[in-house]
């Protein structure tokens, strides 16, 4: 059953919908009504179909390719500068390298039920890269709008190569969403931006994965970077199902990370409010979350103010010098939405919004490559030399 979230309307499964008719706001699934214990995902296989009893596609008509079961990263050199005990889950290692993999195993899985032939988004990026691959996979036809000039090369390479029909749009990605959003609404093709619920089913696992990794526990907080902020919100409902469950008995602070560039969400909750006004002209280095109009801000605010979390903005210097740290320190090369996460624990631990002691997870989205400019750009160039061996002797004596 798919349900909107302000007014309570009630959808059939199989209902192509992407906001209430009624309300127009914005809908979710409603958790299934299963009778499952914590030992029938001990013992299977650690990727996300090993919870197909909670995801509400015909799990025997998945297209998958292995997505889930991403590294729980203890990471103690930097937990111990910032007096916080910190694990980082890695979603770069799904197969197209960022989360959205989690998101399109389910979204295209739905679309082969519903029998659809063409689907599309508009992305940032990692949507396009995730839904190109799984298209192809599924034999769909598909479409990616994509803003023009600022999606980061390693995404574009992606969306390309798998063989979709990749168009520039003269616009920022909320533009791109709008468009594609209408065709969508005139049957032209199946949305599977993360408005459709269906993506947020699966993006929920990242929530399953983390409690079950820490032994069926949740952590004090959980730390992501929030663009469109339909993860936030997927998470949160992922971490909500476990406890209804009763899998655990407490749950975490949702903690939102956004580019200052583009911090509607930040502003709204340093109001106080819910209601989230659109930053016209959204800009960061960070493009992956270079969002003006999140169109899930109604959920990512329940998250948020239901789990007593906050939601806080970092500059472009501390996303970059936060990527370098992680990478450095930990090991862990992230794409630098990512690295917003460890930037914002950063701020928030230095401003004593985060007590000394928490157990913190930061999901750190994308991997390092999606963004290779970036990287390039924030380290100093290799030294050219001869393959002399004496004048390499004298670049390596300490
Ligand atoms: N991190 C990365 C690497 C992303 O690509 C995105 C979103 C986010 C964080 C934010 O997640 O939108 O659920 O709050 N990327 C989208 C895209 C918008 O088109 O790839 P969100």
């Amino acid at each position: 059953m798919i349900r909107c979230i302000s007014c309570g309307e009630e959808y059939d499964d199989d209902e192509v919908i992407y906001t209430c008719d009624k309300c127009g706001s914005v809908l979710e699934i409603e958790p299934l009504d299963v009778d499952v214990g914590r030992d029938v995902f001990e013992c299977r296989k650690d990727c996300l179909w090993r919870y197909k009893e909670l995801i509400p596609v015909d799990s025997s008509m998945r297209v998958t390719l292995d997505e889930g079961g991403t590294p729980f990263v203890r990471c103690d050199k930097i937990g111990g500068e910032l007096g916080v005990d910190l694990y980082v889950k890695v979603e770069g290692s799904n197969p197209t390298g960022s989360f959205k993999d989690r998101g399109m195993t389910v979204g295209v899985t739905k679309a082969v039920e519903l029998g659809v032939d063409t689907v599309g988004c508009a992305s940032t990026g990692n949507t396009s890269a995730s839904l190109s691959a799984y298209a192809a996979r599924a034999g769909l036809r598909c479409v990616v709008f994509l803003p023009s000039g600022k999606v980061a090369l390693g995404k574009l390479a992606q969306a390309m190569f798998h063989g979709a029909e990749v168009i520039s749009i003269d616009g920022n990605f909320d533009e791109a969403l709008d468009a594609m959003t209408s065709l969508a609404c005139e049957r032209y093709l199946y949305l599977l931006n993360s408005i459709n619920p269906y993506r947020l089913e699966g993006q929920k696992t990242i929530g399953y994965e983390i409690v079950q990794s820490l032994g069926w526990r949740s952590p004090d907080r959980v730390i992501l970077p929030v663009g469109n902020a339909g993860n936030i919100s997927a998470i949160w409902k992922g971490i909500s199902e476990f406890y209804c469950l009763g899998f655990m008995d407490s749950k975490p602070m949702m903690t939102g990370i956004q580019a200052e560039g583009a911090c509607p969400i930040t502003n709204a909750f340093k109001r106080g409010s819910r209601d989230v006004v659109p930053v016209e002209n959204p800009e960061t280095i960070a493009t992956a979350i270079r969002i003006g109009a999140p169109v899930s801000y109604a959920k990512a605010m329940n998250a948020i103010y239901d789990s007593d979390g906050c939601c806080e903005s970092v500059s472009d210097e501390e996303i970059l010098s936060a990527q370098k740290y992680l990478a450095r320190n930990e090991g862990i090369g992230v794409e630098p939405a990512s690295a917003a996460s460890i930037a914002g624990l950063i701020k928030l631990r230095n401003e004593g919004l985060i007590d000394k002691g928490e157990e913190i997870v930061c999901v750190v989205t994308g991997h390092l490559l999606k963004d290779p400019n970036t990287a390039i750009d924030s380290c100093s160039k290799p030294k050219e030399v001869s393959s002399n061996i004496d004048d390499l002797k004298k670049l390596l004596v300490k």
